[in-house]
């Protein structure tokens, strides 16, 4: 079932069927780089990390990552709500494969989640953190209305990131 559609996209809940897709994007160099190693390697990992992740999120929160797809059913990237441990705000999150990026797909996904979580689900502030280098994701959160607040270490890592927030009321 579609829980969100825009002109070019289908934004749907993730399945034990998208291992692979979770695998592919997991693994790219550039979000190992810019999001972390979330040490996924097979479908099985894959599928876990679905089941305990976004799955279980589903059930709790009543958002989570959803899977982006074109028209025709081809699977792009994920893009969603997540609640972190150690976060007391919801922050919004979108990864790509590479071959869809540079389209405007992150971005009209991504407005369809800011508004589902404003709207839908209530929320009064949606925050992001990128790392302080990735300029694409950067320049996309300013296009949804996110603002740099601070920098941010989160627990068990060193880098220092970026805190990114909307408002309701800005
Ligand atoms: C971050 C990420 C999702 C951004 O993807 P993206 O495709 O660059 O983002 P957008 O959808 O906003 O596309 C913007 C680009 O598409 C171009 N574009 C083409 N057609 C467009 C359209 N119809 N509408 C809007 N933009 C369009 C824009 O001009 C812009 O180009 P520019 O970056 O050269 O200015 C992607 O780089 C990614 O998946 N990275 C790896 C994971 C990651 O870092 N996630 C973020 C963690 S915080």
């Amino acid at each position: 079932m579609a829980l969100l559609q825009t002109s070019r996209l289908t934004l749907r809940e993730l399945s034990e069927d998208d291992a692979p897709l979770l695998s592919a994007v997991l693994n790219d160099p550039d979000f190992i780089r810019n999001v972390g190693d979330r040490g996924v390697r097979t479908d099985e990992d894959a599928r876990r990390y679905i089941i305990d992740g976004p799955m279980a999120m589903y059930q709790t929160h009543n958002f989570g990552m959803y899977k982006v797809e074109l028209a025709d059913g081809t699977a792009i990237g994920l893009c969603g709500l997540v609640k972190r441990d150690g976060l007391d705000d919801v922050d919004i999150g979108f990864a790509f494969l590479p071959d869809y990026r540079k389209q405007g797909y992150a971005q009209e996904a991504a407005e369809a989640v800011m508004e589902y979580g404003r709207d839908v689900i209530g929320l009064e502030r949606i925050i992001a953190i990128a790392h302080p280098d990735n300029e694409s994701s950067i320049r996309l959160l300013e296009k949804l209305g996110l603002q740099v607040e601070r920098t941010i270490k989160l627990p068990r890592e060193d880098e220092e990131l970026v805190l990114m927030a909307w408002n309701a009321g800005d």
